[in-house]
């Protein structure tokens, strides 16, 4: 008598398909039309946090609906916003990063877009984070140390055919000419997008409150600064994800 294949499983494994499936959960949602982007750098304090959540608000005035997955355990940056409990979009859930596929797969159905803000170096992990995305978007400061970590994952990505764009963030005015000489230097780590994120601090003042910059009720520099940035980013995020899907 031939043995009965399901009768070695045992009950409590989580099946080898669980994976796959969550993956395949998450293209048929792309498919439909649904952004996923993640926003990594190893360096820390580069503004991974800042640029998601500015980003994600400029989606959510666009009324789309918004979801961050903050994937960051050990900083929780995002978890600790009081935004998401009063106002609802963007959402913000919480998990580690070993755990960020079946978070999106669980949630994304109900999202236009999700933006996932990670931490780390490690490889594997963000390699199986990028399968899933359209986009790998890297703020990185303007500064010789920092564009040489910005190759840390740039790579990873390029491997897995999902698109790139760096961010200058903390720009100042009088550093134009150099962020120009940075970006070509660095451009094996580039595209760089054509608006660098200046250094002001209202970017700093708002996010402890769950605010971005978009939504500060009177004339701002870095709300300016800010619209220009989600305007150019949104165009590129656009042609990934019509691209990635596309495809
Ligand atoms: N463009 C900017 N101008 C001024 N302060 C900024 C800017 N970007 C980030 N910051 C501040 O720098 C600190 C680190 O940024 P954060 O987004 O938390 O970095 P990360 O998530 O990469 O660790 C925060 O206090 C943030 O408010
Ligand atoms: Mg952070």
């Amino acid at each position: 008598m031939r043995p009965d294949l399901h009768s070695f499983r045992s009950p409590g494994a989580v099946p080898v398909a669980f994976k796959p499936r969550a993956v395949g959960a998450i293209e048929f949602c792309r498919a439909q039309g649904a952004i996923v982007l993640t926003v990594a750098n190893s360096k820390g304090g580069c503004g991974k946090s800042t640029l998601t959540l500015n980003t994600a608000i400029g989606y959510a005035r666009q009324r789309k609906r918004v979801l961050i997955v903050d994937a960051d355990k050990k900083q929780g940056t995002l978890r600790k916003w009081p935004r998401s409990n009063d106002i609802g979009n963007p959402t913000v859930v919480a998990c580690g990063p070993s755990e960020v596929i079946e978070t999106v797969a669980r949630h994304i159905g109900d999202y236009d877009v999700v933006l996932i803000d990670t931490a780390g170096r490690d490889e594997r992990m963000m390699a199986a984070i990028l399968d899933i995305s359209d986009i790998l978007v890297s703020p990185v400061k303007p500064a010789h140390q920092d564009l040489l970590e910005l190759g840390h994952f740039v790579h990873v990505a390029r491997a897995r055919d999902v698109p790139t764009i760096a961010v200058f963030n903390e720009a100042t005015r009088e550093k134009t000419a150099e962020l120009k000489q940075l970006a070509a230097a660095f451009k094996a780590h580039g595209p760089f997008l054509a608006v660098a994120m200046q250094q002001l601090s209202s970017y700093r003042r708002v996010y402890p409150f769950g605010r971005g910059v978009l939504e500060i009720g009177r004339e701002d520099p870095a709300k300016d600064n800010f619209a220009q940035v989600f305007a150019a980013l949104g165009r590129v995020v656009e042609k990934a994800h019509a691209e990635k899907v596309g495809q």
